[in-house]
């Protein structure tokens, strides 16, 4: 694993979305695996600015996300349909029938699974996958367990998950229970994986992924078994590294 350490959240944003333009600029139709949550909210923001300066263009790339709240449509405004369009796609020119998300209107687990499975196998390996960290070490929705998962599944989350997402919500009982996730089998198998952590928060999350055992009890230790991982992290999260 590779770590890049950055001053600050402006820094550890800048960083990762120099990282994901470079790859578009590379590859213009890349697949890019894209993640939601508070972390990735400033290198979404500067790769805006980038694409409306005419330094970086979208029109040839497919997105990928992680993961989805099991119950919700797209037009939830907690959904994270919802949320990438918002805070992200509807600024750029990505074409939108090139932006997946699991399906979480769908009831029908297997169904849903199976087809956001299918469509990832249709699409090949993700050129670069980007990755927060939740403070239990989850990533994508994989929360701490007896095994590593495979393919996209529902996930009952982690009662510290919906806390830490709560603040999204008007009240923490309107926090699904379940979600939609690729599973760890999926993450692993793109080209190459970028985790963007800032916080003293994720401090102790982050020292498990890089120097703890590797074991389903923090999800993101298997990362030190992908070739090409690098860690994009700022100085409150990298403090005990
Ligand atoms: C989001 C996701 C989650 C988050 C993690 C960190 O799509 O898959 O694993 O990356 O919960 O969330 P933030 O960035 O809000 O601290």
């Amino acid at each position: 694993m590779r770590i890049i350490r950055c001053k600050d959240y402006d820094d550890m944003s800048r960083k990762t979305a120099n990282i994901i333009s470079a790859q578009v600029i590379l590859k213009p139709n890349a697949k890019l695996g894209l993640a939601t949550g508070t972390t990735p909210i400033g290198a979404y923001e500067q790769l805006i600015k980038w694409y409306e300066k005419g330094d970086v263009d979208f029109s040839e790339v497919s997105t990928y996300n992680l993961d989805e709240y099991y119950g919700l449509s797209g037009d939830h405004p907690q959904s994270y349909r919802y949320f990438m369009d918002h805070t992200f796609f509807d600024h750029i020119n990505i074409d939108k029938g090139h932006t997946h998300v699991p399906d979480g209107s769908n009831p029908n687990i297997d169904e849903a699974c199976a087809a956001y499975d299918e469509l990832m196998a249709k699409a090949g390996q993700m050129d670069l996958q980007l990755l927060g960290i939740g403070r239990n070490g989850h990533v994508g929705f994989n929360e701490p367990g007896e095994s590593f998962s495979k393919g996209t599944h529902c996930v009952e989350l982690a009662e510290s998950t919906i806390v830490a997402n709560s603040r999204l919500f008007d009240s923490i009982d309107d926090v699904p229970r379940k979600a939609y996730s690729m599973g760890v089998q999926n993450i692993m198998s793109a080209k190459t994986i970028l985790v963007a952590a800032s916080g003293e928060d994720k401090a102790q999350a982050v020292y498990d992924m890089i120097y703890g055992p590797v074991s389903p009890h923090c999800t993101a230790s298997i990362l030190q078994l992908h070739g090409d991982c690098f860690v994009v992290a700022d100085e409150d999260a990298l403090s005990l590294c």
